[in-house]
């Protein structure tokens, strides 16, 4: 099982909601029944492989936060981790992944086919809870942020191979495709509270700079992580030609000659000179650099909750925007 969020290291984190997530996970185990046994399969697979499980953590730490004191959080942050479960099983077959929370990808083991329908059947499955809830915004912050994930990941797949992608056009990528959701997330969380708008508001803008940081350390991790630690191959950026930041950065700061190798590699797709790109990378300053954006939007995320008043729930969101940054799984 990949390194939860809760294991050890970050046991502080979750510590103040320790007894919600048993709750969620109460939610996404029920919720996972179907009578289709293929059905069963691949979703328990997945999901049994656990994750960092961070959005139904944002979800229940806002909620919180902002002084809930009810259960609806529980089936709104399993909602919200089926999403993003179902996001990922469509995401490893477009990526043609082979590895994910430590084990094969289900693309790998059980083929493309299954893993699209299981996919679709955790969305369809996570709408059925969404609307069980019965409030028409939280239907609305759910149906749009799955809407724009969707065009994110369209968005991303139309800059594949194309080495003038530039960081506008990659930040609109990844607010799309990855800090959305953790938008909604804090959004929801907030909501159900009875926050001001106000307040929902600026927990929007936390859970948006928590997700583009988290994204941007991904794309960091991609490049400098562990497999072992991170639960996914190293590497698969490149292998597909995928123009992400510390790329953008060595094109546009590095020598003509990385220039040209680097616009090769996203061209075409490259595994063999991963070594002399990551060296690269890493002497440019592109990795540092990439970090010290993902710094700032974590600062933006601090920043935006300062008026939420103090809490062991609030210390808990400021370590969870210091994680997304410093964090090596
Ligand atoms: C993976 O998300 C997809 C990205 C947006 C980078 P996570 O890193 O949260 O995946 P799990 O749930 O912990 O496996
Ligand atoms: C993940 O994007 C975003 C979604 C699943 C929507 P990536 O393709 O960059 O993430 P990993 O590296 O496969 O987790
Ligand atoms: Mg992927
Ligand atoms: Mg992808």
């Amino acid at each position: 099982m990949s390194a939860a969020l809760h294991s050890a290291t970050h046991n502080t984190i979750t510590q103040p909601i320790a007894a919600d997530m048993d709750a969620v996970n109460v939610v996404i185990r029920e919720q996972l029944y179907s009578e289709v046994p293929l059905v069963n399969q691949v979703a328990e697979y997945i999901i049994s492989a656990g994750g960092k499980r961070i959005r139904p953590v944002l979800v229940l730490l806002m909620a919180n936060a902002c002084g809930y004191r009810g259960a609806t959080h529980h089936s709104l942050a399993a909602v919200i981790e089926f999403i993003h479960t179902a996001t990922l099983l469509h995401d490893d077959v477009v990526d043609e992944s082979s590895m994910r929370r430590g084990k094969q990808t289900a693309n790998a083991l059980f083929g493309n086919a299954a893993s699209v329908l299981v996919g679709d059947f955790l969305y369809s499955r996570a709408f059925q809870m969404m609307v069980g809830v019965n409030n028409a915004r939280v239907m609305q912050i759910v149906a749009d942020a799955t809407n724009v994930i969707a065009e994110g990941e369209v968005l991303q797949l139309l800059n594949m191979h194309n080495p003038d992608v530039n960081e506008a056009a990659y930040l609109q990528v990844i607010r799309s495709k990855t800090a959305k959701l953790f938008e909604a997330a804090a959004q929801l969380g907030a909501l159900i509270a009875g926050a001001s708008d106000a307040d929902i508001d600026a927990a929007g803008e936390y859970g948006r700079s928590l997700g583009t940081a988290f994204q941007l350390i991904d794309d960091v991790l991609d490049y400098s992580g562990n497999a072992a630690e991170i639960g996914k191959n190293v590497g698969d950026d490149l292998r597909e030609g995928k123009p992400t930041l510390p790329l953008i950065y060595l094109m546009e700061h590095g020598t003509p000659q990385q220039r040209d190798l680097v616009r090769a590699c996203i061209e075409n797709g490259d595994e063999q000179h991963f070594d002399q790109i990551l060296a690269a990378i890493t002497s440019s300053g592109a990795l540092d650099y990439t970090r010290q954006e993902a710094e700032k939007a974590a600062r933006r995320a601090a920043d935006a909750i300062s008026a939420l008043p103090n809490s062991e729930y609030k210390d808990s969101l400021l370590e969870l925007s210091t994680f997304a940054v410093d964090r090596n799984h």
